[in-house]
């Protein structure tokens, strides 16, 4: 199937109350293990690329192995850009093929963010390509912050009915205290934030830092409207993981594929469960 919007995807979510999980790709083996865990679970998907990811591999072989996987398989594949911070960028991606991109203001004021993602929603929109923004600041496991820092970087839910009714954003991606990385406790998520937020705004929520995060309060966060989730830091651990048992089973191993096929069916695996645990198995 040729790449679809990720607001197509989410729109579909939303009336059935589930969610799509977003799973963010650096390489070949990461596209092609999201990519079967979707069409063994009949469930749509998103596929993501980092600023990260995009230096790394590079623009054009990201958006061909993903156009290419989504060509092989018969569930509806969403390219999009995760954590864009740069306007030109965003724009580049567009012309490249990405069906969606983020824009990420979270680290400018308020009116800056705004008129960023207003700018890039004006673009985007005649194009049917949809646009992610995140209010409030979702940092990384790694900071260390006091309990008021923490409360400062949430998102505040009457600046986010402001922020969708001026920007005209598709999905708003929210600090609801998940962080990107692996974490060193168990998250503390606020729900009663979350339930606010959906209240005063109508657009699927998307959460971010969401490996790591407890089964449960993912139930809770999608019953609550969480429409997109984002998982990285659990696809690396089980690739890695799988190349570290290939080697260990056989240290002298010379042919790569020898190890990146066990890794690649460790990351299917994780992908397919957490496809389950959200609620979008046999939704294609
Ligand atoms: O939100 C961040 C994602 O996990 C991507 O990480 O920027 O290291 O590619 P990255
Ligand atoms: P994790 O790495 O914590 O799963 O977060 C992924 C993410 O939010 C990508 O935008
Ligand atoms: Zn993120």
């Amino acid at each position: 199937m040729a790449l679809v919007s990720v607001d197509y995807l989410l729109a579909k979510a939303e009336e059935q109350g589930y969610a799509v999980g977003a799973f963010n790709c650096n390489n070949m083996e990461i596209v092609q293990a999201i990519v079967a865990a979707a069409e063994a679970e009949k469930s749509p998907v998103i596929i993501q690329a980092s600023q990260g990811a995009i230096k790394y591999a590079g623009l054009n072989y990201i958006v061909k192995l993903v156009e290419v996987a989504a060509e092989s398989v018969s569930v509806p594949v969403a390219l999009h850009l995760d954590h864009g911070t740069d306007f030109q960028q965003v724009i580049k991606c567009i012309r490249y093929g990405f069906s969606s991109v983020m824009i990420d203001g979270s680290k400018l004021p308020l009116k800056e963010n705004i008129a960023l993602t207003k700018k890039v929603v004006e673009i985007a929109s005649p194009l049917g390509i949809s646009v992610e923004a995140e209010l409030g600041k979702i940092g990384g496991t790694e900071d260390d912050i006091t309990v008021s820092e923490r409360e400062a970087m949430l998102t505040d839910p009457q600046e986010a009915k402001i922020f969708v009714e001026e920007t005209g954003v598709g999905s708003l991606a929210v600090a609801i205290g998940t962080a990107h990385g692996p974490y060193k406790g168990k998250p503390e998520l606020d729900f009663e934030r979350l339930k606010k937020i959906r209240e005063l705004v109508q657009i699927p929520i998307v959460l971010h830092g969401s490996s790591g995060v407890p089964d449960e309060d993912i139930r809770r966060a999608i019953e609550l409207g969480v429409r997109k989730i984002n998982i990285d830091t659990n696809i690396r651990q089980a690739f890695m993981q799988g190349v570290k048992d290939a080697l260990a089973q056989k240290p002298d191993e010379i042919d790569p594929r020898k190890v990146l096929g066990p890794a690649r069916e460790r990351m299917t695996e994780i992908v397919r469960e957490k496809i389950r645990l959200f609620g979008s198995s046999g939704k294609a």
